[in-house]
């Protein structure tokens, strides 16, 4: 298992270039199995989530094929479609279950393990019931045995209004995908808005779906006979440029931050505005400037988007443990998400959870140690916090973080972090 060394503290400084965001593709890749034409897509990662996820269609009779240094595919379909997602592929991807309301749509049956990911719920595991629920409105039909889902539907799936009981971006996009070749028009309710969704609808819509926002949280999908061949490019990663302008922030640093439209992350450089970074933004460019003292923040609290996001909230935690008192951060979206926090601990971190809210008190000069990443922003956070520590600091499992940050010890490299990778 690859680990990271790191020796700090380093000031980061220079340019960096924003990679195509992983949710945004893992959708977009999943919804390709609609298509009977071929598909381009560009500005993909090149991250683990991706591979998995171009593994997973190849699995089910895509054809795959690579250019631009592979950021660029054309996903064509073989002549014998599968319908069964493995649990080898599935378990590493919570995404993969993203396969399972195409497949039914498209071809009425499918056999799909059950997902893995991230383990941020404690207990609770990572729920896949308002996606099944919402899914048996349209028409599916399933039963679970020996941890696969067998699904399938009298035909075409088939319009319905269909309202969710609470926000998920997972189950929106996997309902908006579903709907697309359906019978009928399907309107959802209580859609998240999270730019990722836009950006599966705007790619839709470019392949000849007709979806249309009726409502800030709902949608109207007037199903389509088949989509049409397309080019598209996804958007940039905003929670990998978010770390960014956290590294900016939290070394003093001084960073040109290129392939991102900064309107996205309003809320993101507003909170870091408060933390003391100058911060200029032009169309798709974030100039950040670290403060030479970080002011703390009340009481952060993650939302759905237009709020603060969960994705972003280790690698805050790791800034306001160096800000100027007691901040806290509130976590509403999943509920054990502070693993983090007891790695950083190591590093001389001073928090406290309780239940959903940590609090972090300020002034923490993080000493190098031995940590180990227990998911994928987590992993972000010990990097930034090694970035910062004095000494050496060793961040072990970054398997995590190589699922979702494309090639983050060569972007750090180029900006003056000491970062080096041990196999
Ligand atoms: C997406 O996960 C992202 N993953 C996550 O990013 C992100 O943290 C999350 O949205 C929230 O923004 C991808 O896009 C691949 P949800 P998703 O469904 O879709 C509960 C990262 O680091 N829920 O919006 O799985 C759920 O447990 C990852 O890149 C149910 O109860 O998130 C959670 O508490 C990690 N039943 C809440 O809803 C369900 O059927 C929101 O989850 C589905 C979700």
């Amino acid at each position: 298992m690859d680990k990271f060394v790191i020796k700090g503290p380093c000031v980061l400084k220079g340019q960096v270039l924003i990679s195509g965001s992983k949710n945004a593709a893992l959708p977009i890749l999943a919804s390709t199995i609609l298509f009977d034409k071929p598909v381009v897509i560009k500005n993909l990662p090149r991250v683990r989530d991706i591979n998995t996820m171009l593994n997973l269609l190849r699995s089910l009779g895509s054809k795959i094929e690579f250019f631009d240094n592979r950021k660029k595919v054309r996903i064509s379909k073989t002549k014998k479609p599968k319908h069964f997602a493995s649990y080898s592929l599935l378990k590493t991807m919570r995404a993969g279950i993203l396969v399972l309301g195409p497949l039914v749509a498209k071809y009425h049956k499918s056999i799909t393990s059950f997902p893995g990911g991230c383990v941020l719920n404690g207990n609770s595991g990572r729920p896949i019931d308002l996606h099944l629920k919402a899914l048996q409105k349209l028409g599916m039909k399933y039963e679970i045995k020996k941890g696969y889902i067998y699904a399938k539907s009298k035909g075409k799936l088939r319009g319905k209004n269909i309202k969710f009981p609470s926000i998920s971006v997972g189950a929106s996009q996997h309902l908006i995908i579903s709907s697309v070749i359906s019978d009928g028009t399907t309107t959802l309710q209580g859609v998240a808005t999270e730019p990722e969704v836009v950006d599966l609808i705007n790619f839709l819509n470019s392949a000849g779906a007709n979806i249309k926002w009726v409502g800030k949280r709902a949608c109207q999908i007037v199903g389509v006979n088949s989509l049409n061949e397309t080019s598209y490019t996804i958007m940039g990663d905003r929670i990998e440029n978010g770390t960014f302008c956290v590294a900016a922030t939290l070394t003093k640093g001084n960073l040109l931050i290129k392939g991102f439209d900064p309107k996205i992350i309003k809320t993101e450089l507003e909170l870091l505005k408060k933390t003391g970074a100058k911060i200029k933004t032009i169309k798709d460019e974030i100039h950040i400037k670290g403060p030479q003292k970080i002011k703390k923040i009340n009481n952060l609290v993650t939302k759905e988007y237009g709020g603060f996001p969960t994705d972003l909230a280790p690698q805050f935690m790791v800034l306001l443990c160096k800000a100027n008192g007691r901040s806290s951060i509130t976590e509403n979206i999943f509920k054990s998400r502070f693993m983090h926090a007891m790695e950083l601990q190591r590093l001389g971190a001073k928090i406290s959870i309780n239940n959903s809210k940590a609090t972090i008190e300020g002034n923490t000069n993080f000493i190098g140690a031995e940590v180990m990443s227990s998911d994928l922003r987590a992993s972000a956070a010990l990097i930034l916090a090694g970035i910062s520590a004095k000494g050496t600091t060793v961040v072990s499992r970054v398997y995590h973080c190589d699922r979702g940050y494309e090639k983050i010890e060569n972007k750090l490299k180029k900006i003056g972090a000491k970062i080096k990778r041990l196999n």
